[in-house]
């Protein structure tokens, strides 16, 4: 019989440590100015923590002692833990937009994997492009590979009542607007939205990934729900710890977990748990990745007829805390059993269908039964028609069902700064059945695709009592938003799609039900206008640095919005030494 202990194949560490001569000296003897004895460099597994704690990154504040956890468990299986950082992505914090440097964060936890002799890589993330950066680099290197999430805030409280994160800063800042709430309100509710470390406590973009996360079986169970605070994540990651030596030792690879299958399972979780847009780009740039053809039409196909069994901001009433307590994802899997492919493999050495087991749930009322879900719309609808050729998106379940068919006249805004200027303008041509277009925040005309496609409404709509509007934008929105918002148009107006053309008082016509979204003007005419558009196409504001180099190669939303090439792996041989 095989010893457990002794790797299937050889360790691609053993490179670097294994060797008796003057390169293995180098390797080993300037670790080992970190205190490390001669025994460590036996041949053990040797594992990779990636970290993006920041204190420029709050929702990730807690991974520097979740490391040492995971490498508690680490050292307890044989292994030998080495943690090293990688650039931190704070969504709150960071301009123009977080996502411009998703890819950034992706090159680099790629090389760092690839030119460092390790064996099996733990990612540390959470706030929301970490974990898709972190994911999509090392699914281009494909060595064994968990994640363990920051995990939500404590719930947020305020006068009394539980607020969200995200969620309850558009509505207050709209009530502000409308006259409804004092502007000391507004600032007292600052800190008890955000009252512990951890991301954002409702289903915004950074729980959405977590438990999508845990859907493709990329970690242990209830990784996407533990609060960030709560002593069982760190049992958790000290779980991890041993776990990935384990995979290292049976050379069980990130892509035999995130297969097709996997990537399935996560696109019918993100209608039932209600999850974020953004869920769409950051999937199809790690389907890229591993050379897995998925595309738009597969989130229609896939999550059409899910029921929103999750009831939790932004659509719905309750928060990440509550949805831990009813049973996480567990219990929405164990309801969604006969949609998941739960053969499919997790990092926990069983089946999705055997991880999830009984999947008990403690709340109907924050997981739903299947019979009674909290909307019948739910999922991600694509959207095509002339104004979009290569897609749009619409989250049904945030939307406002009357809304879901509708005709109106355009008021265009150019751009963002066109519209923060002129949106509360009292001469503005709008009432409430106008369509809010706004051009200029796709991935190349921002740059980066900003969270800004839920524009605000009009101040003198707002206070004549209305509170949504179709809005359509090459933008992406904030997991935590709602609103009928139509987002992620391709391609993007600053790519010459036909969104830059459309003008003021011209009819858009949006049909939810045949998932349509088209611009009421004649071919001839829309031709025209696109040509003429050409001759007089803006030059980009960036020419220097990553910037330019992003503008240059990023791929449109329906393709995942990573760099073209960036797409497929390198793969984890890098045979030059470096002496
Ligand atoms: Fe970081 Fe929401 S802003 S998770």
């Amino acid at each position: 019989m095989s010893d457990p202990k002794q790797p299937r194949r050889p360790l691609r560490s053993a490179n670097s440590y294994g060797k008796r001569d003057k390169d293995g000296f180098i390797h080993r003897s300037w670790m080992k100015n970190q205190g490390l004895p001669d025994h460590v460099f036996d041949g053990r597994p040797v594992i990779g923590i990636c970290n993006t704690w920041s204190e420029i990154t709050p929702c990730n504040g807690n991974l520097r002692e979740l490391a040492e956890y995971v490498k508690r468990g680490v050292w307890e299986a044989g292994g030998l833990p080495l943690e090293f950082p990688a650039m931190s992505l704070g969504e709150t914090q960071m301009r123009p937009t977080a996502m411009l440097f998703r890819n950034l964060l992706a090159m680099e936890v790629e090389e760092s994997i690839r030119a460092n002799p390790i064996d099996g890589v733990v990612l540390l993330g959470g706030c929301d492009k970490t974990t898709p950066a972190q994911i999509m680099g090392a699914a281009s290197v494909n060595l064994p590979t968990m994640v363990v999430s920051s995990g939500p805030m404590l719930n947020g409280k305020f006068q009394g009542r539980n607020i969200g994160s995200g969620t309850d800063v558009w509505k207050y800042s709209e009530a502000v607007r409308a006259g409804e709430m004092s502007i000391e309100n507004f600032i007292a509710a600052e800190g008890g939205m955000s009252r512990s470390r951890g991301v954002c406590m409702t289903m915004g973009t950074a729980s959405t990934v977590s438990n999508l996360t845990e859907a493709m079986g990329l970690c242990l169970p209830y990784n996407g729900s533990l609060p960030a605070v709560d002593a069982r994540r760190q049992a958790l990651s000290h779980l991890t710890g041993g776990r990935i030596v384990e995979l290292v030792r049976q050379d069980v690879r990130l892509a035999d977990i995130l297969t097709r299958e996997a990537l399935e399972n996560a696109i019918v979780v993100n209608a039932a748990i209600g999850g974020s847009t953004n869920a769409v780009v950051h999937l199809l740039a790690i389907a890229g990745r591993l050379g897995i053809d998925l595309t738009l039409d597969d989130f229609d196909r896939l999550s059409r007829n899910v029921p929103l069994l999750v009831d939790l901001m932004p659509s719905g009433r309750f928060l990440m805390e509550d949805f831990h307590y009813a049973g996480g994802l567990p219990a929405v899997m164990g309801r969604l059993r006969e949609r998941l492919h739960t053969g499919a493999v997790t990092v926990s050495g069983v089946t999705l269908g055997d991880q999830i087991g009984e999947g008990e749930c403690y709340n109907d009322e924050v997981i739903r039964p299947l019979d009674r879900p909290v909307n019948d719309h739910s999922g991600i609808w694509v959207l095509k028609g002339n104004l979009c050729p290569r897609g749009a998106l619409i989250k049904p379940s945030a939307a406002s069902p009357e809304l879901m068919e509708h005709t109106g006249r355009a008021v265009v805004f150019e751009s963002i700064e066109d519209y923060k200027e002129r949106i509360d303008d009292p001469t503005l041509d709008v009432d409430e059945h106008s369509v809010l277009v706004l051009k200029g925040c796709g991935p190349k005309g921002y740059p980066g695709m900003p969270e800004v496609g839920n524009m605000a409404l009009p101040k003198k709509l707002l206070e004549r009592g209305v509170r949504d509007m179709l809005r359509i934008s090459d933008a992406r929105m904030s997991g935590t938003a709602f609103g009928s918002v139509i987002l992620h148009v391709a391609p993007e107006s600053s790519a010459g799609g036909p969104l830059a053309v459309v003008r003021d008082g011209d009819e858009i016509v949006f049909s939810g039900r045949q998932r349509t979204l088209s611009l009421n003007i004649s071919d001839a005419e829309l031709a025209q206008r696109l040509d003429q558009w050409q001759q007089e196409r803006p030059k980009p504001t960036y020419t220097r640095g990553y910037a330019k180099l992003y503008i240059d190669t990023v791929l449109q939303a329906d393709e995942g919005v990573d760099l073209d090439f960036l797409r497929g792996a390198s793969g984890d041989q890098v045979d030059r030494e470096s002496h």
